[in-house]
């Protein structure tokens, strides 16, 4: 699975935004034409996001399209105008149901087997960010085309009438239904928006707290989040240096008969193995030994 640490928005009108975007070396580039484009933008989002597709060279970031709500009435022109210059993958807003995720699948397979491109090329990750779609993430969660929930706390907040804080204890549990719901299906989750982007210190801090518990990476909105982000949700060298002695003295005591040892004082056994392979995946997964 594409490595997801940073996933950067911009309104899919913006020419300026998205070819800036190419050049900063970002894990994901969102192309919108949600909500960061007006109503009277969406024609000009479309066809500035076909543009994109077809001329500029993204090199290592993937290339997504948010398409509008599925119900919003702007969803079907959105995911049909863009499907035919092979984004590698689509954006679902405000996800409630099963149903959804199966409506943008089916279209997106019929595109697949008309083009002559391989079935699932085309991945979808989708925001669960109301009280509706937390509830359903259940069955939401199993669909077979996702890679990806992403979080929407701002759209959350609103859902739930909550006033959204600096430390985001409101936020909280909605933010671990789903890390719970993408570690059951081997999904990866994306935490919310720090739209306080100039307060640098703010967002390392969100970060951080967010790789902490399970998110593999964070939606962003400026240029200057996508290193702070990045660093963030790649384990440092001291987490990856603890992982590989874990691993490896886990095996060293495995063969002499022990399933719990002590290391550095520590008890150490199988669940704590398990989180040292996590942590040695994501580094990998990020390009890092
Ligand atoms: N993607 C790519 N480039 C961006 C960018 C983005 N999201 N946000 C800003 N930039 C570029 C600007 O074009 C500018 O480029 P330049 O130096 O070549 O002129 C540079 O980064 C500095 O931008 P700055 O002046 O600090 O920001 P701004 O005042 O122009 O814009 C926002 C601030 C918040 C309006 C803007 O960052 C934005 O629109 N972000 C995305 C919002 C969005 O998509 N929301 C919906 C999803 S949550
Ligand atoms: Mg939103």
């Amino acid at each position: 699975m594409h490595s997801r640490r940073a996933l950067l928005y911009m309104p899919g009108d913006n020419w300026k935004m998205i070819t800036k975007s190419v050049t900063l070396g970002v894990d994901s580039i969102c192309m919108d034409m949600e909500d960061g484009t007006a109503i009277n933008k969406k024609d000009l989002a479309r066809a500035t996001i076909v543009k994109a597709l077809l001329e500029l060279d993204f090199g290592k970031s993937e290339k997504l399209a948010r398409i509008n709500s599925v119900g919003s009435g702007f969803e079907k022109d959105d995911i049909e105008i863009v499907l035919p210059y092979h984004p590698d993958g689509i954006v679902i807003p405000k996800i409630e149901s099963f149903d959804q995720v199966e409506w943008a699948s089916k279209i997106i397979e019929t595109a697949e087997l008309k083009y002559g491109w391989p079935l699932n090329s085309i991945r979808v990750l989708i925001g669960v960010e109301t009280a509706k779609g937390i509830l359903n993430l259940k069955e939401i969660a199993t669909h077979p085309r996702l890679d990806a929930i992403i979080f929407g706390g701002e759209d959350f907040a609103a859902s739930i009438g909550a006033v959204r804080t600096k430390e985001a204890v409101e936020l909280l549990y909605a933010r671990q239904a789903v890390i719970v719901a993408c570690a059951a299906n081997d999904l990866q989750a994306i935490d919310i928006v720090t739209i306080d982007y100039k307060d640098i210190e703010a967002l390392r801090i969100e970060s951080e707290f967010g790789a902490r518990l399970g998110f593999v990476g964070k939606q962003i909105i400026h240029p200057a989040q996508v290193e702070p982000v990045q660093t963030a949700f790649t384990p440092n060298d001291e987490a990856v240096a603890y992982a590989k002695r874990i691993v490896e003295t886990f095996e060293a005591n495995q063969k002499e008969g022990k399933g719990a040892y002590s290391l550095d004082g520590k008890m150490i056994d199988m669940p704590l193995v398990k989180n040292a392979q996590k942590v040695l995946e994501r580094t990998k997964a990020a390009g890092k030994n």
